[in-house]
């Protein structure tokens, strides 16, 4: 038994079809436990690193999923949420179902939701989550800073920063 940290990410498609409560329901059924959680407008750049893997394995789609990711085909919001628990990534993933929504059991998520769509191609199967102990480090430093997880997943340190912040007026 391993305390593992699992990054989940309910795509444009899950919001604007408003599965979010759906979603987070169904992941409860794991016992995990949230310990980071936000809306984010996704940028290039955040994509690309996000799906850097995609762009060596899997090059005919990288494009396309970076839009999807980025909400071109539906809304450009993202709702993040870190998972913890006892084998953490084999649950969600299991949950989650197969990256084919066709292929995916139907009482998964993603047999439950996704759909191909049948103009682009993509598969829209509405959550993204970590694949391994490795990912899962590096997807959730991409899109959490230490602060805004409630759990010592990762060492720190601290650092002065100098560039300009936006605070409420
Ligand atoms: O998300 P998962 O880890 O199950 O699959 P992946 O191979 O890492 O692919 C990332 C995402 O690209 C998928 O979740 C799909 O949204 C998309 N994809 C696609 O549209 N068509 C494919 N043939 C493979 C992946
Ligand atoms: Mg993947």
């Amino acid at each position: 038994m391993t305390n593992q940290s699992c990054l989940i990410l309910i795509k444009p498609d899950g919001l604007v079809k408003s599965l979010t409560g759906n979603i987070i329901s169904t992941l409860s059924e794991t016992k995990l436990k949230i310990i980071g959680a936000k809306v984010v407008s996704v940028k290039k750049e955040l994509a690309e690193q996000h799906y850097a893997e995609l762009k060596a394995k899997k090059p005919h789609i990288f494009e396309s999923t970076l839009k999807y990711i980025m909400g071109e085909f539906h809304t450009p919001r993202v709702m993040a949420l870190v998972y913890y628990g006892e084998d953490a990534i084999q649950k969600i993933r299991e949950i989650a179902g197969k990256t084919n929504p066709e292929d995916a059991d139907p009482i998964t998520i993603r047999g439950k939701y996704g759909r191909i769509n049948s103009k682009t191609g993509v598969f829209e199967n509405c959550v993204h989550a970590s694949d391994s102990e490795e990912n899962a480090e590096r997807e959730i430093k991409l899109w959490f800073k230490p602060e805004e997880i409630v759990e010592n997943l990762y060492p720190t340190k601290k650092s002065k920063k100098t560039e300009e912040v936006l605070d409420w007026a």
